[in-house]
């Protein structure tokens, strides 16, 4: 068993400390917690011989400084959802030092550049992979957006960003491919027996947010049929969107956010506010589900005379995997004797960004239950060892 796969689990556990909760793991955007986590990893970047800074957004990277030779970049996020597992994206980031200590004192045939974002989940502010876009020189968004509590994008990135450092694109000049390993969050791996697969696309995914607008009134006074009640149109919303995704057979539909307002046992809801997650391999039928879902809400707030407003949080296309670095993955992993499966990646990555720019790869890892966005997320030591040896393979080798 490799040191650096025993360390990189004990890391996760350290890492699972710096939370905005105590007893959960919740690290958002712009929070103490972020920060703290950042400033772990930079100390294990340094220790690991890599050369580190902190961009504008927050972004932490980490650099072997060899560039006269092709680079590669292998990282991830460390942001987490609300009440997270420790594994997702943080041991893409952990494999990604690890990577930098296997390879010390060595000469690899390829640079490394270790990539830490800070925003993946957009989990506190509206924003679409807030991390690696600013990583790749893009506009920050406006920072008037606020988070449920109404703190404002620009004080997160008072908190988490460096002010000091410019815009423009942290793109080593030498980049050329890359790579994230991550969970796989779902059952796929374990359930074929299998520690490692080679991610062939990224599915797309639209993520809305629906206001309802009605009528608060007395819950006791108001006869059903004057009501004008947003939660009730917004709970119709979320089964028909449930419905629609079932009808397609393959896509997937999430309501996992709702706001009700103004929140009282005996108050009709006067405005009620919910997510939609729409994810789909194929563009054309997830945009149809998507013209499907805009019916749904017209048709549900005419219907209950409430009114609806749709805002566009996030639409991305599916991404290919470049299938040439994707065998030279497969190649190492079978010098391990493995022979990993290709899967589809069902969850959003910040590979998609990066993909405009280079030819992206991912290596997944099995986990246990395939259950991830839950504190049980769990992997092995030895699953961990196998996809460190891969990610060092591809970097040392020609
Ligand atoms: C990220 O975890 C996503 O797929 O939503
Ligand atoms: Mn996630
Ligand atoms: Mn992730």
């Amino acid at each position: 068993m490799s040191a650096a796969a025993v360390r990189a689990m004990a890391r996760a556990d350290e890492l699972a400390a710096c939370s905005e909760r105590p007893g959960e793991i919740t690290r958002r955007y712009g929070t103490p917690a972020l920060v703290a986590a950042r400033d772990l990893l930079e100390a294990w970047m340094l220790e690991a011989g890599l050369r580190t800074r902190v961009d504008r957004a927050g972004n932490l990277i980490g650099t072997l400084g060899r560039e006269d030779r092709p680079g590669i970049m292998i990282g991830s996020h460390f942001d987490s959802v609300v009440d997270a597992g420790r594994y997702d994206g943080t041991l893409g980031v952990l494999l990604a030092i690890g990577c930098a200590e296997e390879l010390a004192g060595a000469d690899p045939a390829h640079d490394l550049a270790v990539v830490a974002f800070c925003d993946e989940e957009g989990a506190r502010f509206p924003t679409d992979y807030f991390g690696s876009r600013a990583f790749l020189g893009g506009a920050l968004p406006d920072g008037a957006l606020t988070d449920s509590e109404g703190a404002t994008l620009a004080s997160g990135i008072e908190t988490a960003g460096n002010a000091a450092a410019g815009p423009g694109s942290g793109l080593p000049a030498n980049a050329t491919a890359y790579l994230e390993a991550h969970i796989e969050q779902g059952p796929v791996l374990e359930a074929a027996g299998h520690p490692l697969g080679i991610v062939t696309s990224i599915t797309g995914g639209v993520k809305l947010t629906v206001t309802l607008t009605g009528t608060a009134g007395h819950a006791g006074t108001v006869p059903m049929s004057l009501r004008r009640d947003a939660f009730s149109a917004a709970a119709e919303i979320a089964l028909e969107a449930e419905r629609a995704a079932r009808d397609d057979g393959e896509a997937v539909a999430t309501v996992g956010q709702v706001a009700v307002s103004p929140g009282a046992a005996n108050v009709i809801p006067g405005r009620a506010t919910i997510s939609i997650d729409l994810r789909h391999q194929d563009d054309d039928r997830r945009a149809r589900l998507l013209g499907r879902v805009r019916e749904i809400v017209a048709e549900v707030a005419r219907r209950r005379g409430v009114d609806a407003g749709i805002e566009m949080i996030h639409d991305e296309r599916s991404v290919a995997c470049d299938p040439g670095l994707g065998e030279r993955m497969r190649a190492a992993a079978r010098g391990l004797g493995l022979d990993p499966p290709a899967l589809p990646s069902g969850a959003g990555h910040d590979a998609v960004i990066l993909s405009a720019h280079v030819p992206v790869a991912m290596l997944f890892l099995r986990c246990a239950g395939g259950i991830s966005h839950n504190p049980a997320e769990s992997v092995t030591t030895e699953d961990v060892a196998a996809a460190l040896a891969v990610l060092t393979a591809v970097v040392r080798d020609p």
